[in-house]
């Protein structure tokens, strides 16, 4: 039975990062799992959304034509995906003319059956930017540019979306999974019970996009267009409807309102279900171009490699909710369950198997209750997988990990391995098969989550066929044969030493970022090289004198500011607020000489009016060190 899954198909005018990697390698290893589950032929489609203002508008700041800036920016998504190693069908780019002619397809099946007609739009648009505006009343500002937006009318061709409201809230109530997670299909309820109104889905005054044949000069509104990528993609193939679309939250009404009342008016099957997983935060906000909160998949498959990265993001935030991501928590969760978890796992039992059978898989015995364990683990972790529950799935194999250790411990092969009593070589057996059987299961298990390191440790433990070939109904106790030769081994998860690694990433993320924005053609950030140089007039301007501290206190509520009288050879002290307090206390600094800016503009600190500025030095705004002098000088002299 096939399967066929799609991702989003991403703008082009941002290039990838890992907020786009995250949906990509969740199909990637939903994939795999399907394959697993025996099902075949897995296809799964992906690409990249290349009409709209916008993606002029992006290609015009990089001086390019919009098809070589699309044709740039698609084939960067490509590397990237071919980087992370995830397997990918079809990469769909909806400027290619098979996806024109599906799009004007599905349009024509949506006229005929009485579901578009010509009506004339009125809303608001900003003139200068080309751009109209939702939700927008008349004279509210553009979003773009700021300038008051024009009311126009405009003759659009509409969708009949509100012929549709009781048809979907059908759809929901018969299919109950079709919107994945409950709090997403929820809030589409109450979205399309509040009404649904007709949708312009053509415009005439953008050129960038896919003309209505024979309609000139209408064009495609892009979301028209690009939803329809995921029919498109696998045209003839045999493969729609679609099993899955597995989305980001925030363009989950496209997906579950607008895409099924498309296909119903064509008259064509609905996707199976939709499942619409939370954002990837950094810095407590999603990642975006304008944020400036941006990480990038390279820096951390080139220092860690992907199967770290596919790890932490599958294990770390929960599937469908919102999750942080950190260097610090990538590089702990890899130390804690890679490294220490499964690797070590892997090198201890496979070690053992060497030094105590000279690397031949031993015969089996009863196994304690290591079998029933990954018995059960089989069928927790398929379940779990199933209903996108990553992290629960995980959990379990971990389970399994650490019973396993804990038996390896209590048996302590070691010592049967000296043992003198009858039974030890036959337990030392079954010690050894049992590790070797559960590591084999956990490997498996593993496959879709690690593709690249279960390879190793599958290669590392002998087994004859590939291991994307192994399924679900293989997997059961007692598959690992004895007698089996063990490869050679070696580590597959090194520690990774936290500030090193955090630093490179930091490093190769700077890089990357700048070979993203030639890529988007931007010009690259100054670099900041200090302040700038100026010329001695600049700072003869500065009043720097030699001040005596007479009084010192510390300022009421504020650990680091100090109120203090200083004489400056004016007859009459002057008052200065500093921050200063938490290195120095009154006595330290009463009859104290310092250096004083004398001809700063006052300013209030705490209510104090501050007559002046201290000079201190300080480490990347550490504890400050106050300048002083080595010999004696009068109060008042002038610093030059
Ligand atoms: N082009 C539309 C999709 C059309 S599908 C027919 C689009 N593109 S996008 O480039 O903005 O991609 C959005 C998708 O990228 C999200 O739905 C999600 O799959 C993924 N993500 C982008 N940033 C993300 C995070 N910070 N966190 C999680 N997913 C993110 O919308």
């Amino acid at each position: 039975m096939k399967y066929y899954l799609t991702t989003p198909i991403y703008y082009v005018n941002a290039a990838p990062h890992i907020g786009h990697a995250y949906t990509t390698i969740v199909a990637d290893l939903y994939k795999r799992f399907k394959s697993m589950q025996g099902y075949e032929p897995v296809v799964l489609t992906t690409g990249s959304d290349e009409h709209g203002v916008n993606v002029e508008r992006s290609a015009e700041r990089a001086g390019k034509s919009p098809r070589e800036f699309t044709d740039a920016v698609a084939a960067e998504f490509q590397r990237q995906w071919q980087m992370l190693g995830l397997q990918i069908d079809h990469f769909q780019r909806t400027t290619s003319p098979q996806h024109a002619r599906v799009v004007n397809d599905l349009f024509r099946r949506c006229r005929d059956n009485d579901y578009v007609y010509k009506g004339s739009y009125t809303g608001q648009y900003c003139i200068f930017d080309n751009l109209y505006v939702n939700d927008a009343k008349p004279g509210d500002p553009c979003p773009d540019c700021g300038r008051p937006t024009e009311t126009i009318t405009e003759e659009n061709f509409f969708f009949k979306l509100s012929a549709f409201q009781e048809k979907l809230l059908q759809l929901y109530e018969s299919q109950p999974d079709f919107i994945q997670p409950e709090t997403r299909r929820n809030e589409v309820i109450s979205f399309v019970k509040n009404g649904l109104t007709d949708l312009s889905i053509t415009r005439t005054n953008i050129k960038w996009g896919i003309p209505v044949d024979g309609e000139a000069p209408h064009i495609f509104y892009v979301w028209f267009d690009a939803l329809i990528a995921y029919t498109s993609a696998v045209d003839g193939e045999n493969l729609w409807p679609a099993d899955l679309h597995l989305i980001g939250k925030e363009i989950v009404r496209f997906h579950a309102i607008y895409w099924p009342a498309f296909l119903m008016a064509a008259g064509l099957e609905l996707p199976g279900r939709i499942y619409a997983h939370g954002w990837l935060l950094f810095e407590n906000d999603k990642m975006s171009k304008s944020r400036g909160n941006i990480v990038r998949s390279e820096p951390i498959q080139k220092v860690m490699g992907a199967d770290a990265l596919r790890y932490f993001l599958l294990r770390e935030v929960v599937f469908g909710q919102d999750g942080s991501f950190s260097y610090d928590a990538l590089i702990g969760r890899y130390n804690s369950d890679l490294a220490n978890g499964l690797g070590n796992l892997a090198s201890r039992t496979l070690t053992m198997v060497n030094q105590y059978r000279k690397g031949e898989i031993p015969a089996a015995g009863e196994g304690g209750s290591i079998a029933p364990l990954a018995a059960q683990t089989i069928r927790t972790a398929q379940s779990a997988f199933d209903n996108f529950d990553f992290s629960k799935g995980l959990e379990a194999i971990w389970g399994l990990i650490s019973a396993v250790d804990k038996f390896i411990v209590e048996r302590a092969p070691w010592k049967l391995a000296r043992g003198t009593e009858p039974d030890a070589p036959a337990q030392l057996n079954d010690t050894l098969y049992t590790a070797a059987e559960a590591l084999r299961v956990v490997t498996a298990l593993l496959y879709p989550v690690l593709p690249e390191s279960t390879r190793k440790i599958w290669a590392q433990l002998g087994m004859p066929e590939p291991i994307e070939s192994v399924r679900f109904a293989s997997l059961a106790w007692g598959g690992l044969q004895a007698g089996q030769k063990i490869g050679e081994i070696s580590g597959v998860f090194p520690r990774i030493e936290l500030k090193p690694a955090v630093d490179k990433m930091r490093e190769l993320e700077a890089e990357v970022t700048a070979a993203q924005h030639v890529l988007m053609g931007k010009k690259p950030e100054p670099v900041p090289e200090g302040p700038p140089k100026i010329a001695i007039d600049d700072f003869l301007k500065v009043d720097l004198r030699v001040g005596l501290v007479l009084t010192a206190e510390p300022v009421k509520n504020s650990n680091k500011l100090m109120h203090m009288t200083v004489d400056i050879g004016e007859g009459q002290p002057r008052t200065i607020v500093a921050g200063i307090a938490e290195a120095y206390g009154p006595s330290a600094l009463i009859g104290r000489k310092v250096a004083i800016v004398a001809n700063l503009q006052p300013r209030k600190l705490k209510g104090i009016e501050s007559n002046g500025m201290i000079v201190a030095a300080s480490v990347n705004d550490g504890k400050p060190v106050l300048a002083g002098f080595l010999e004696d000088i009068p109060v008042g002299a002038r610093l030059k």
